[in-house]
């Protein structure tokens, strides 16, 4: 396993291998890489010949207020973890390099990033496109891996990968849980011993909302209230937002009927964690 630090490295690489005919995944992360993130780069394995790991803190998808000073970084370990699930490449490029003195040019990807995250997040799915876009030209793969857990990230990446005829092909893959049924993520790390049992409500109110809807619930305004419920009976958690949307356009839906997404944000404590079920309902 190669780590490449620098873009034009990372791009002459990527010309030798189109000169050898090779096929190449992209698995994008942040790094602090846990077994969701392995679970990529063990399906990019089996279906291309070169499979590159970009870790890559990006500063422009984070608020102001938001956590990426903090944002927990470990390359050695993340080496180790790339290279057990089968990376050939770990690409891990400065913010210098890829947002260089007077860099001005951004994707925005509309509509789909006006609710969900993108309401609580201002401008956090304008950096997630700009910096994968980027990544996509650098790395020019024929797939790249996504996580389910950010499902609103994987349907803006697919439709900027559609909406600018990259030509690659978005795979996204399931939410991969702790034994307790928390969603794995980087930012579990942040939470106290409390905190982290507090944190499975979030799994909890999903599995609400399940039973609900598997029993015959239909009516949105319900299932949400149940899950509410759940939420504010524990004290270190506040709800960003709960919602049941279409997963075609990701808007609201007041009666469930087709594929639907459940998601939500929680904060635990000072921690926001997200998670969320798809799931198929018939009328
Ligand atoms: O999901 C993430 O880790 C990031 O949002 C991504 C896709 C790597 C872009 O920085």
């Amino acid at each position: 396993m190669k780590v490449v630090d620098t873009i034009p490295r990372m791009s002459t690489l990527v010309k030798i291998f189109r000169k050898e005919g090779k096929s190449i995944s992209l698995v994008p992360t942040m790094g602090y890489l846990h077994e969701g993130h392995a679970s990529l780069i063990r399906a990019a394995r089996k279906h291309t010949d070169v499979v590159v790991v970009s870790i890559f803190v990006n500063p422009v998808q984070f608020g102001p207020k938001e956590d990426f000073e903090k944002y927990p970084r470990d390359m050695k370990r993340d080496e180790a973890l790339a290279t057990t699930a089968g990376a050939d490449i770990v690409f891990a490029p400065s913010a210098k390099d890829m947002y260089p003195d007077g860099y001005s040019t951004y994707v925005n990807v509309e509509r789909l990033t006006d609710v969900l995250c993108g309401a609580s997040r201002p401008g956090h799915f304008k950096g997630v496109a700009t910096v994968v876009a980027k990544l996509f030209e650098i790395v020019r793969p024929e797939i790249a891996y996504f996580g389910q857990k950010d499902a609103q990230q994987a349907m803006v990446i697919k439709k900027m990968a559609a909406d600018l005829n990259t030509g690659i092909e978005i795979k996204v893959l399931p939410i991969i849980r702790e034994s307790d049924g928390l969603a794995m993520s980087s930012r579990n790390i942040y939470l106290s011993e409390s905190e982290r049992k507090d944190a499975l409500v979030l799994h909890e109110a999903l599995k609400k909302a399940e039973a609900m809807i598997k029993s015959g619930e239909r009516e949105a305004k319900k299932i949400i209230r149940a899950m509410k419920e759940l939420i504010s009976a524990i004290p270190s958690a506040k709800a960003d937002y709960i919602s049941i949307v279409d997963i075609t356009n990701l808007k609201g839906i007041k009666v469930l009927s087709g594929e639907v997404l459940v998601a939500l944000a929680v904060f635990i404590g000072k921690t926001r964690l997200i998670d969320n079920i798809l799931m198929k309902v018939e009328k």
